[in-house]
């Protein structure tokens, strides 16, 4: 029986998926958390499926031997090229993440709904099978964003660098006429005022961190492994594969 005091495990190729872990925080106060940064070898987004299914693999184990109850993959490429491989092969639930095409599509009133991801997430069989789902009528329009992901992990996140970056990534997609921009990969979320600039105001942004903590507590509630109310402080301990003097002012701004 697992005990539901253990912490849930949060991964992603690095600090990005502390977007979806202040939500998680704020959705589950009574919950301990146990983060993985594997900035070491991230992005993942210019990896193959096999090397991130690996890794994937090797942070489930070290977070299981770490004792716990469930694993939020807080990462559209990991989810995307890995969630089924981890169903398959290890004994504690997984919740997963995809871009949120599905409530794009329903919300765009132009019909062109942009996606923001890794080229890793895009080329996913798992995406192309989403959109084939839910985008009958609807142009989707991808663009894989090289770059974003490192100017988070250095805990750039903003100036004329990345504002430029970002400008190059958006500017297609409202040329050809979105209303509705996925932020796809979760580092982006930290990026989302410099996206909203480039967008303008009348573009909606939409990202997944909200709705997959709530599914995280719909799963703990099913499996009856949610901590009592005032059983923990909520405390969060991170590990990551890169250095931690290094990483520690990032996860630090990341996390305040
Ligand atoms: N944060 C990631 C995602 O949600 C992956 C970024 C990367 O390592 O390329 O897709």
């Amino acid at each position: 029986m697992t005990d539901p005091a253990a912490p849930i495990g949060v991964f992603d190729s690095g600090v990005g998926g502390l977007s979806v872990l202040r939500e998680l925080r704020r959705l589950l106060p009574d919950e301990d958390f146990l983060y993985y940064a594997d900035s070491a070898h991230c992005p993942y987004g210019g990896k193959s499926l096999v090397e991130i299914q690996a890794r994937a693999a090797a942070i489930t184990e070290e977070l299981l031997a770490a004792a716990c109850k469930l694993i939020v993959v807080a990462c559209n490429t990991a989810t995307i090229a890995a969630v089924e491989h981890l169903r398959a092969n290890y004994p504690v639930p997984f919740v997963g993440m995809e871009p949120a095409v599905k409530p794009a599509c329903a919300l765009t009133r132009s019909g062109v709904v942009g996606v923001l991801a890794t080229g890793a997430a895009l080329g996913g069989e798992k995406f192309h099978r989403l959109v084939a789902q839910h985008a009958a009528g609807v142009r989707v329009i991808t663009q894989p964003c090289p770059g974003l992901v490192e100017c988070v992990e250095a805990g750039e996140l903003d100036g004329p660098r990345v504002a430029e970056l970002i400008g190059r990534y958006v500017k297609p997609l409202t040329r050809a006429g979105a209303d509705v921009i996925v932020l796809g990969c979760t580092h982006y979320p930290f990026l989302r005022e410099l996206v909203q600039n480039a967008a303008g105001p009348k573009v909606t942004l939409l990202d997944t961190g909200e709705a997959v903590a709530r599914q995280t507590r719909r799963v703990l509630e099913r499996d009856a492994l949610l901590r009592a109310a005032g059983g923990s402080v909520g405390r969060l301990e991170w590990r990551t594969s890169a250095d931690r003097g290094e990483l520690r002012p990032v996860v630090e701004r990341l996390t305040a």
